[in-house]
């Protein structure tokens, strides 16, 4: 289940980076779709840095963490390059680095979700319950949101 969740997050990332790139093709910088595929991309790696590779790091996985974070590290800088290029409008330059951005997702989507993605989902259920748990104490209320029936 949490591995289908992720595998679907790669995939929306995808088809973010994608329609963005497929804009430059045709000379259109869609400086919103950047935006989204930035917000989601950089909400995975936080995710991941943060929650999974914690739950699942030990003397084995070790040096395949330390790999993906390696990933990450490049996956984060690209992204700041890909918008200081909009900023500039050096088109050629931009579709270069998101080609490279969506080349180095491709292979590391797939190793996370060859390894460990699935120790992930082998923890035991009490363990994923309580991350997902854990989760809920990261959400804020609005402050401008009530109940419904307490709304005028
Ligand atoms: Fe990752
Ligand atoms: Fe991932």
């Amino acid at each position: 289940m949490l591995n289908d969740i992720l595998q679907d997050d790669h995939a929306r990332i995808a088809i973010s980076l994608n329609n963005f790139w497929d804009g430059l093709k045709t000379g259109r910088v869609d400086t919103a779709g950047f935006l989204t595929a930035e917000k989601e991309l950089k909400n995975h790696i936080f995710w991941e840095e943060e929650v999974l590779f914690p739950a699942v790091r030990n003397g084995e996985t070790e040096g395949l963490i330390k790999r993906l974070e390696g990933d990450h590290g490049g996956i984060w800088n690209l992204l700041t390059a890909i918008s200081s290029l909009i900023k500039d409008n050096r088109l050629e330059e931009c579709y270069k680095r998101t080609t490279a951005l969506i080349n180095v997702l491709l292979l590391h989507d797939k190793t996370e979700e060859e390894t460990i993605y699935l120790t992930f989902e082998s923890l035991p259920d009490k363990k994923k319950r309580q991350l997902i748990l854990s989760e809920l104490d990261k959400v804020s209320v609005p402050e401008s949101w009530t109940c419904k029936i307490l709304r005028k």
